[in-house]
């Protein structure tokens, strides 16, 4: 059932091959205006090839074409118009998709290879900044996105569980911290320790020296140090797995940079085996002059190992644990020096699937025109804005839908998608404007509008008590089930889209698209009329649904059948 294969199809038995089948595919587009149909070739590259005037051709090849699936093929200038044939169009889409329900765009690109995501990766006793979150709401949907086209998803959280955070933390907590406190809100009072301690340590250095015997007893495995450390990693992951809970994302793997404190020797000596490392300044680097880069630190002076040190690491273990066909990492764009240098180190190294690891960067998330800021203490705590959302989508609904059966559930659900959707429906790379209150609206480009279209065909379909096991839907062909129709076919592509370009956004962008003409439809079609078809415009709605829930699925939010 592919309509633009077939029009390719035709058009190359017109040329007497003088494109191949791929040449054409590739040069098929949408037209932008609807008189000039739902696909068009433009026939400039063959004009220059057959030496003839591209509207000449056109016309030509317009008329040698003449298929089923197709209602008119005509020329226009330089372009070779095609309007399919809707009510074909339309049964065959609505027939699979009751068929094939949510399984409907599902693409094997993967072939069940495994793909690794190391994203969200907090740093333990620092809050989770909205960085995180981003990181977070993206490597979820990138996850999701990549089952859906046939990988096997390996989820990696990478904590920033180690560092000399926490030879400061001891201090403080040494010094001004208590049990019972840190207890009952790890984060927030793991973090006030940290800030007392920058600001006690302006006056006092000696608390920065102290901090640092602190970290080395730390590192040489000291008990009390390993105590304190373990405690407060297990009760900020505690934490941060509330968040996870409320955002429903899951992880394969919690290790984080600590898990590699004892594998860095071995890739140390590897680099070193391979004649890389190089002394600078009495430190160890890997040198990248050759591709116009810094050079990669891989030692401090004082032994001790960094950063990139652990990722090169974690790049290794991980390709020997999982075989990953590729690996992503969301991080923020102001780490992409970082990921550039470690990338071409392995690829030194001489490991070819290093060119199969991307890094992912993403914008800021801004309040008022301004970075929102975790640090110095003037911090928004993650979880308290997602509260802050189900609490504001729970009073929308208590206005819209006062006799709802679970309004929490359902808040929970909206309050929630507002925020991913939100993030999701920009481009990864911009920066966003944080409002609560613009993310919440049931109208406009929001998670919400997204949900309640969603739930609004899911009422007509009650009401209907429709069923699709008992539907054999013929085809619709008015103005107003053409655009969806259209874009439930695009459905696959789509998905292919945006994981080629690791861009949920387009997902979003598509979902915005289908809720518009959806809601168009709603209001200028009797749908449950007894008019003709009404079996064909229900196969419509259930189709839409269907779309709506998997499309929402696939950036991490849920569908609720009423809000
Ligand atoms: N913990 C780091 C941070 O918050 C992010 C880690 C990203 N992942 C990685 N493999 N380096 O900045």
């Amino acid at each position: 059932m592919d309509f633009i294969k077939t029009y390719a199809e035709q058009i190359t038995a017109s040329l007497n091959e003088a494109l191949t089948l791929d040449d054409v595919i590739q040069l098929i587009e949408k037209p932008k205006f609807e008189d000039q149909g739902d696909l068009a070739f433009p026939c400039f590259t063959l004009a220059k090839q057959l030496r003839n005037a591209p509207a000449k051709i056109a016309h030509e090849v317009a008329s040698k074409i003449n298929h089923p699936f197709f209602e008119k093929v005509e020329a226009n200038g330089p372009y070779v118009n095609c309007f399919l044939n809707k009510n074909l169009a339309s049964q065959m889409i609505l027939q699979s998709l009751l068929q094939v329900g949510n399984d409907y765009g599902s693409l094997d690109t993967g072939k069940g290879k495994t793909i690794t995501i190391d994203f969200s990766s907090p740093n333990i006793a620092k809050p989770f900044s909205m960085g995180h979150l981003r990181s977070t709401v993206i490597g979820n949907a990138l996850a999701l996105i990549a089952e859906k086209c046939g990988y096997k998803a390996v989820r990696i959280n990478h904590l920033g569980d180690w560092g000399t955070q926490f030879g400061k933390l001891i201090v403080a907590y040494n010094h001004w911290g208590h049990e019972e406190k840190v207890k009952n809100e790890p984060i927030k009072e793991l973090l006030s320790l940290y800030v007392k301690f920058h600001e006690k340590a302006e006056t006092d250095p000696s608390l920065e020296d102290e901090a640092r015997m602190w970290f080395k007893r730390l590192e040489e495995g000291d008990i009390e140090a390993q105590n304190l450390w373990k405690w407060f990693r297990d009760e900020s992951l505690h934490e941060f797995t509330k968040i996870y809970s409320l955002l429903g994302v899951h992880f394969d793997s919690y290790h984080g940079e600590a898990f590699y404190n004892n594998k860095m020797d071995k890739t140390i000596q590897l680099i070193s085996n391979k004649g890389l490392l190089t002394p600078s300044e009495g430190a160890q680097v890997v040198e990248l002059k050759e591709f116009d880069f810094p050079p990669c630190l891989i030692m401090k002076k004082d032994g001790a190992s960094l950063y990139a040190t652990r990722d090169l690491t974690a790049a290794l273990y991980r390709k020997e644990t999982y075989q990953f066909e590729k690996a992503l990492y969301v991080v923020g764009q102001e780490q992409s020096l970082h990921f550039k240098q470690i990338f071409l180190v392995l690829e030194k190294m001489g490991y070819s699937w290093a060119k199969e690891m991307i890094h992912i960067p993403f914008g800021f998330i801004l309040k008022d025109g301004k970075k929102m800021s975790t640090r110095k203490g003037k911090v928004v705590l993650l979880e308290e804005v997602i509260i802050e959302a189900i609490q504001m989508a729970k009073k929308n609904i208590e206005e819209k839908n006062p006799n709802l059966l679970k309004k929490e559930e359902v808040a929970n659900i909206v309050g929630v998608g507002a925020i991913i959707f939100h993030d999701l429906k920009n481009e990864r790379q911009n920066n966003i404007e944080f409002s609560l209150e613009d993310m919440l609206k049931f109208e406009g480009t929001t998670g919400p509008y997204v949900q309640y279209t969603h739930a609004r065909a899911c009422s007509i379909l009650r009401k209907a008590n429709f069923n699709s096991l008992n539907t054999d839907p013929i085809g619709l062909n008015d103005d107003y089930s053409w655009p969806i129709v259209k874009l439930l076919m695009q459905f696959p592509a789509v998905i292919e889209k945006s994981f080629e370009y690791f861009e949920p956004s387009i997902i979003a962008k598509y979902l915005l698209d289908i809720s518009k003409e959806f809601n168009k439809y709603y209001s200028h079609v009797k749908i449950l009329s007894n008019e003709a078809g009404i079996e064909s415009r229900l196969a419509l709605v259930k189709s839409t649904t269907i779309i709506l829930k998997e499309g929402l699925r696939l950036l991490g939010l849920k569908a609720p059948e009423e809000m």
